[in-house]
């Protein structure tokens, strides 16, 4: 495989251009791009009846809104708001009564392979029972509620089971160190935590009730009263008495029926902590009507659900993806989707296939680094192989959270599609809720490494630092000028912090994602080229820079300064590279190599595994202007191996360039 480089470079030039069958088109609830086009025409008429009728007849209002869009109180935007309904009931008992209700809503595979199925009248069952049991322990609407589980029917059931009391939910990825559980129980004011005793990944059972425990002995959690603790696996836990309790011991005598609790469309569903340019990680805000319109209409418009798909979307519920594309939009759809406990090199690197085989998935939606990896697996070792299963069941493939290499791009359109599904490559973050720029599978025609068009009503622009369109080729700031209903409606807690980083007064009120951009010259398509602010995307997961220097540099006894900057992976699209100075002389040699290893684990500690730095260079400082800012363009072209051709002029000490370019 070429470097991302290279591939930027073909894609460049790329001009593989694949339209959808004339079948797909057909049959598709979007048919060709005069039915995009139409939509888009709908929206640019009447921007606030197009959103108007499409929440109507999408969700199921308790009180009818009346208003659509206001905009009084700019950028903090409001829709629907005068309009309630729960967010539980949108997933839930809008199906009772018809033909989804005996359907299987979620078919879930264990890590070890054990297959259990739910359908929707039993899932509206267990919430429902779960959402009691919170209840009971005085949780009410408007409580945070923390959730640290592991891919399971019963992260969901927690999830649902907050949305349909009115709690909003914070889900952490399990992934993440006790030190960013205890920052985000602080900064969201948890009263409760849902967590497991164990998860199992990759057959390894690995704690997650010891990390809460070390996260509320942290200090500071008093607001914490209840931890209900899952138990995944048979192993014993410890258990604080008064304070823990066990989902057998919570549930005991609650009732299977629970009246979803009626919100407002703007109460908080959930807050999701994501990387900033900061050190402190955003609480990202979402609202329940605008939000769960987007989880709705984005599986009928991206994926052009059928009522006989089966639905996988691999992604974890720690993250944006899980909560969009597991937790809410496949409910909200009524499809039946797959659910994955474990990692997908376990027991080898064919189950992804093995499991589209195995339970005829139709629609599959997973992320770049997972291809990437999978390629060099099948590369490697034929019985791993997409050819070795049968995966004439797919018609759709998604591709989410980082770019695609049109390399990769090409084999999973060949290996894994079979030339005959359409890949929606969907752009979109945190902040945006769910898919803003992507294919639509029965209109859009497919360049490889691009995700095309914004689905209809979404105004992304690319513009220079002004807020001034640029020409189509020229590349600049991506942004989207006017506001739509699944948009981030604030930071938690820091409302300034949300006006500053998302709508700077420079670019019109527009919304600035943090993406550069291009247009293709000639289908005026996106093309995303990464982000321009100082957050990294490793593996698809976000990565502040700022907060592994600062994970760096709490190691107070051994690291007197860090600077970290991203640089082009082949497997994991970026990869995070640490300058560090030792508060002792610079090591080389075993000791460095030592001592490297000490700070990965470090920042492993302090943030989680995903954020430990792959490159880790010593040197006797790190290079500065004159007025002691970190010059990190500099670092970014060695930590890509690059001669640096930066004009190095205003550099305070230009030798130590030579030294950060030895390898230790
Ligand atoms: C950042 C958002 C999308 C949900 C999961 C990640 C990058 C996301 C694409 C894509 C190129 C992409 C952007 C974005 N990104 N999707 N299809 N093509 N880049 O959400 O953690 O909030 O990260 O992921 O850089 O800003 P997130």
């Amino acid at each position: 495989m070429s470097s991302p480089n290279s591939s930027i470079e073909s894609v460049l030039v790329e001009n593989r251009v694949f339209p959808p069958s004339d079948a797909v088109v057909k049959a598709a609830r979007i048919s060709g791009m005069a039915g995009y086009e139409a939509l888009c025409a709908e929206a640019d008429k009447d921007f606030e009846g197009f959103w108007a009728r499409l929440a109507r007849e999408n969700l199921q209002w308790t009180k009818p809104f009346t208003r659509t869009l206001d905009e009084s109180n700019a950028p903090f935007f409001q829709w629907f708001a005068d309009g309630e309904l729960n967010a539980s009931a949108n997933c839930l008992d809008r199906h009772i009564g018809t033909a989804t209700e005996n359907k299987t809503a979620i078919i879930f595979e264990a890590d070890d392979g054990a297959v259990t199925r739910i359908t929707y009248k039993e899932l509206l069952a267990r919430v429902s029972q779960f959402a009691n049991a919170l209840k009971a322990h005085g949780v009410e609407k408007g409580d945070r509620v923390l959730i640290y589980m592991p891919m399971t029917i019963e992260g969901v059931i927690a999830m649902q089971a907050c949305a349909r009391i009115g709690a909003t939910h914070s889900v952490v990825f399990g992934g993440f160190s006790a030190k960013a559980v205890h920052e985000r129980v602080i900064d969201a004011g948890a009263v409760a935590i849902i967590t497991a005793n164990y998860q199992m990944r990759g057959g390894k059972e690995l704690p997650l009730k010891a990390i809460i425990d070390e996260a509320l002995a942290t200090g500071g959690c008093d607001t914490v009263r209840n931890v209900f603790v899952y138990e995944r696996t048979p192993t014993a836990c410890n258990m604080v008495e008064g304070r823990d309790k066990t989902f057998a011991q919570a549930l005991a005598g609650q009732s299977t029926d629970c009246p979803p609790v009626a919100v407002g469309a703007e109460h908080p569903l959930f807050i999701l902590y994501t990387s900033g340019s900061t050190g402190k990680p955003k609480g990202v805000q979402h609202s329940t009507g605008g939000y769960l319109l987007w989880a709705k209409l984005t599986m009928d418009w991206t994926f052009d659900l059928r009522p006989d798909d089966i639905f996988w979307c691999t992604a974890d519920i720690g993250w944006i993806t899980g909560h969009t594309y597991v937790t809410y939009g496949p409910l909200a759809a009524g499809a039946t989707q797959i659910i994955f406990e474990g990692i997908p090199t376990f027991p080898n690197a064919g189950r992804f296939w093995q499991m589209i085989e195995r339970h005829k998935c139709s629609i599959f939606y997973t992320a770049p680094t997972a291809i990437r990896s999978l390629i060099k697996a099948a590369e490697g070792d034929a019985a791993v192989h997409p050819a070795r299963s049968d995966l004439s069941s797919l018609r759709i493939l998604g591709s989410v959270g980082e770019p695609i290499n049109p390399e990769a791009w090409m084999w999973y359109y060949k290996h894994v599609g079979g030339e005959r599904c359409p890949i929606v490559d969907t752009f979109w973050q945190t902040e945006t809720g769910g898919h803003v720029i992507t294919p639509l599978p029965g209109a859009t025609p497919l360049v490889p490494g691009s995700c095309t068009l914004p689905l209809p009503g979404i105004t992304a622009a690319i513009v220079d630092e002004t807020g001034n369109d640029v020409a189509n080729g020229a590349g600049g700031i991506l942004v989207i000028k006017r506001p739509w209903p699944s948009m981030i409606r604030t930071i938690w807690n820091d409302p300034e912090r949300f006006k500053k980083s998302y709508f700077p007064e420079e670019l019109k009120g527009y919304y600035l994602a943090g993406d550069g951009a291009v247009r293709s010259a000639d289908r005026g398509y996106f093309r995303i080229t990464g982000r321009i602010d100082d957050v990294l995307n490793v593996s698809g997961h976000r990565m502040g820079t700022m907060e592994i220097e600062s994970a760096l540099v709490s190691k107070t006894d051994l690291v007197a300064e860090a600077a970290v900057v991203g640089r082009p992976d082949d497997l994991t699209g970026e990869a995070i590279c640490a300058f560090v100075v030792l508060k002792r002389s610079r090591p080389t040699g075993e000791e460095a190599k030592q001592i490297a290893n000490e700070l990965r684990n470090w920042v492993a500690k302090e943030i989680g595994p995903i954020a430990k730095p792959k490159d880790i260079r010593f040197g006797d400082n790190l290079p500065k202007t004159r007025s002691g800012k970190i010059m990190r363009r500099l670092l970014r072209s060695i930590a890509k191996g690059e001669a640096i051709t930066q004009d190095t002029s205003t550099l305070e000490n230009p030798a130590i360039l030579d030294q950060l370019s030895q390898t230790n």
